[in-house]
């Protein structure tokens, strides 16, 4: 019988797990799948943990995500096509969850689809080579609780281990004797610990906005932040400012590009992840920057120099439960020889173009266009319910003009389901004020 081994049960994984399992409901013949999957639980890095570091069994922890996280973008954007929100919590619920409601809803799906099973919890995959003679991968995996490794043949490989969890960390004189907290990003678990404190947040993106936000609403005496390229731009309350680069720290007193200094308490640099596969040997490793489009992967997932291996959510996102279900059931169908693959120079030239296209993206709208595409193309290809991406992008855009207005109130507003159509309400408390992020609190009527 084929065998497909999955290396992750996060949403990536999960999606492969849901592609296979639909097929098989509507009659064909699947292969057999085994989900690795490192942590004791699935959701990938939506399952919170308190621990940072190491783990019970001494692996590093996954999780970069933190207490009070809410969802970056709109719940629309994100959205399962063939399981919407509405279905799974029973009625229309506000567009911005926390990360315990978007937890709930990726497991759903999964849960209903009757797949745990196929997951093999706390089992870490330590290594994967392909014998060429055999024209199989073996799978070195390690069961944790009863510390055995086991090697296994497979046809075929899909990596779904995530690519927000090794820290990028770089280095500025003084951080070594600083007298205060220094951590980064993935270590950062609960704004309260800065509560009356000045804080320096390193980098300009995703993580700088959203942890810089929360220590402000958490009740951080002050935020700064310090941009390399270019500052957020956004209009921040009077207590967060934002500085061109850190260049030095002398005690507590940081230096600025500009000349400046200011005196902090604690550091926090959220200066961006890794692709980090330890477990996979030179020949299919891939390695690439956090960007839109990773080299060497035809239609973003298969491996150009073994095409029995795949990749799934590699991208840098904007799309993202969606895209990873479009990329899944694409795999699933190579997999199950619904799609065949061209040569390999015909592969070889598709993702150049695509590269190519990606490398004069100016700003965060092409970018939206450029993964919309993409999905479009993937999901045209295969049997995952369409959707109407224009209106998805469309809907990215309406968000990022609500972040330019009010950074600290964009949460506050809400969309239409792309899906549904039903208009999502209101959440009940501004997010600026709602300091609790529980299920219960967020689907609490108002
Ligand atoms: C702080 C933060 C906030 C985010 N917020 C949002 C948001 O609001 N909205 C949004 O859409 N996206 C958000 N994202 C993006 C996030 O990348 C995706 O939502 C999603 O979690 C990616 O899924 P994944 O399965 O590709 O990776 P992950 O979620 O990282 O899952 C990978 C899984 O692989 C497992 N694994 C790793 N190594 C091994 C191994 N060797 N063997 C076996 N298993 C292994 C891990 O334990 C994990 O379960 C956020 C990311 C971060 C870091
Ligand atoms: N739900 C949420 O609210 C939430 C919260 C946090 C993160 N996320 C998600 O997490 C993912 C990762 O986001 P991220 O912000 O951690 O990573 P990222 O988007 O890759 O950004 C990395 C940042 O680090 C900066 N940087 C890197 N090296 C630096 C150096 N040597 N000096 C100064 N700055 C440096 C970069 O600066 P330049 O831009 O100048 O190159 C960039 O601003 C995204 O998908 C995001 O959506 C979501």
């Amino acid at each position: 019988m084929t065998r497909v081994a999955v290396i992750g049960a996060g949403p990536s994984g999960l999606a492969a797990l849901r592609a296979f399992q639909s097929a098989k409901k509507k009659g064909a013949k699947i292969p057999e799948v085994v989900c690795f999957e490192k942590q004791d639980d699935w959701g990938g890095l939506w399952k919170y943990t308190w621990r940072t570091g190491l783990d019970e069994y001494g692996e590093p922890v996954h999780c970069s995500m933190y207490r009070y996280l809410w969802s970056n973008g709109p719940k629309e954007c994100l959205e399962f096509a063939d399981y919407t929100f509405e279905e799974h919590f029973g009625k229309p619920i506000a567009s911005y969850p926390p990360r315990a409601v978007l937890w709930d809803y990726i497991v759903g799906r999964v849960k209903k689809a009757g797949v745990r099973k196929w997951i093999r919890f706390n089992t870490p995959v330590r290594m994967v080579n392909y014998d060429k003679k055999k024209k199989k991968f073996l799978v070195t995996s390690h069961n944790r609780p009863k510390d055995i490794m086991t090697t296994e043949e497979f046809d075929y490989v899909i990596c779904a281990s995530g690519h927000f969890s090794t820290p990028q960390v770089p280095f500025f004189p003084g951080l070594d004797t600083f007298n205060g907290r220094v951590l980064h990003a993935h270590d950062f678990r609960d704004a309260l610990e800065f509560k009356g404190k000045d804080i320096l947040i390193v980098g300009r993106s995703y993580s700088a906005e959203d942890i810089g936000s929360q220590c402000w609403k958490y009740g951080a005496k002050s935020v700064t932040t310090t941009y390399r390229s270019k500052p957020m731009g956004f209009k921040w309350p009077k207590n967060f400012e934002e500085r061109p680069l850190l260049q030095k720290v002398e005690g507590k007193t940081a230096y600025f590009k500009d000349g400046s200094t200011k005196d902090v308490d604690a550091i926090i640099l959220c200066t961006g992840y890794q692709h980090y596969f330890p477990y996979l040997p030179e020949d299919l490793r891939l390695k690439t920057a956090n960007r839109m489009w990773p080299p060497n992967l035809y239609k973003g997932v298969v491996w150009q120099d073994n095409p029995k291996f795949f990749y799934i959510g590699m991208q840098d996102q904007f799309y993202t439960f969606n895209m990873f279900d479009a990329q899944a059931w694409y795999v699933r169908d190579i997999i199950l020889g619904r799609i065949k693959l061209p040569k390999a120079d015909a592969m070889k030239k598709d993702w150049k173009k695509w590269l190519k296209r990606e490398e004069k993206l100016a700003d965060a709208e092409q970018m939206i266009w450029f993964q919309g595409d993409y999905v479009k193309e993937l999901i045209e290809a295969t049997d995952y319910p369409t959707f109407d991406i224009e209106a998805v992008n469309k809907t990215f855009m309406v968000w990022e003009h609500h972040k330019m207005d009010d950074i600290m109130g964009f949460r506050n507003n809400s969309y239409a389901s792309l899906m549904t159509g039903t208009m999502s309400p209101k959440h009940h408390t501004p997010w600026k004020d709602e300091l609790d992020d529980s299920m219960e609190a967020y689907l609490r009527n108002a």
